[in-house]
């Protein structure tokens, strides 16, 4: 056999494997695409626990929730924003519960922090966790200053673990199954320069999202307990504060749409852009290699800022 038929063979099998690796990503997102919307398998009359919950995608979850009956625990930093957001909660016939809690503070002792909001909602049969603060700065690494980086690190990876960890115990021992709602960025797919800290963060929610899913699965088969739907959500532009900077309006959605199509695809997918806009976009931009990536997204970024400036 000639040299040329060896690589006719290597060809063949790269672009097979190719082939089947976005035919398998293409399947998954076909799969969230068609799922429909079951709320009531987590149990009437439960509770949702959302951090962050008094704007942007948190607040279209604790929307969307309490439009399906589910009770709502509001944890966010600000007081008054939470007292006004507890009262547009509850017109919608639902009981609440608000939780103040600066998350930039939880590395200080994460234990205390944690601990302390299991124990304010001990007495709740709480049935999903939206685990939904986050942060980003977005610019060149080596000029944010060391605030900005442990900021972000706070919102970003601390309250996902510690409060993935709480729950998750707690929720394994309810009899119908629960769901946890880790909010990772179609940010965490490919490097975004300018945006570095964030993204590698994102990434760190997403892979222990399915890490942890994988652990989850196998103990709740284990000790024969029901089990919790994990969901990494990777959405790409929502209308929302964090995002006053970017120009990307035919791809934003809305908080309450965000929401509305993460629950929809709940327990059906373990990761998933949800809403079809930001699912094709996620789709194009994983082929995309990543070191083209890199240089392109961190120009697109420097050049918005300069036009904002
Ligand atoms: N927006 C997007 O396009 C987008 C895309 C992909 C992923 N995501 C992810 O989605 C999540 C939510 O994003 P978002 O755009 O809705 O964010 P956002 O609008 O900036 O979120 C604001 C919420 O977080 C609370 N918050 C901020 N800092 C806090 C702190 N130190 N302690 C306690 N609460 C604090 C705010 O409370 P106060 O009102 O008291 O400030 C408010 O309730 C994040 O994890 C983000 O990474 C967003």
């Amino acid at each position: 056999m000639s040299i040329l038929w060896y690589f006719e063979l290597v060809g063949v099998i790269i672009a097979g494997l190719m082939f089947f690796d976005w035919f398998c990503e293409f399947y998954y997102n076909l799969r969230a695409y068609c799922a429909r919307k079951n709320l009531k398998q987590y149990g009437q009359g439960s509770w949702a626990i959302i951090t962050g919950a008094t704007d942007g995608i948190g607040l279209g979850f604790a929307k969307v929730l309490a439009k399906n009956n589910f009770n709502i625990v509001l944890v966010s930093r600000n007081p008054e924003k939470l007292a006004s957001v507890e009262g547009e909660i509850k017109s919608y016939g639902v009981q609440t519960l608000s939780i103040s809690k600066d998350f930039s503070k939880c590395p200080e002792n994460p234990e205390d922090f944690f601990n302390d909001i299991d124990e304010k909602t001990r007495d709740l049969d709480v049935s999903i966790l939206v685990n939904n603060i986050g942060s980003a700065y977005a610019g060149h690494f080596h000029d944010s200053t060391p605030q900005e980086i442990s900021n972000q690190n706070a919102l970003n990876l601390w309250p996902i673990v510690y409060l993935t960890k709480i729950f998750a115990r707690r929720m394994l021992n309810r009899t119908p199954p629960s769901a946890i709602i880790n909010l990772s960025s179609t940010g965490s797919l490919v490097p975004v320069s300018g945006l570095t800290v964030y993204c590698a963060g994102k990434s760190f929610d997403h892979l222990f999202t399915l890490d942890t899913n994988e652990e989850i699965r196998y103990l709740a088969k284990q000790e024969k307990l029901n089990g919790i739907h994990l969901l990494s959500l990777q959405p790409s532009f929502v209308e929302t504060p964090l995002i006053k900077d970017f120009d990307r309006k035919p791809l934003v959605i809305s908080p309450e749409c965000c929401a509305e199509n993460a629950l929809r695809v709940l327990g059906k997918v373990n990761y998933s852009s949800a809403h079809w806009k930001h699912m094709i976009y996620a789709m194009g931009y994983r082929n995309i290699p990543w070191y083209i990536n890199a240089r392109v997204s961190l120009k697109a970024l420097l050049k918005q800022k300069k036009r904002n400036s």
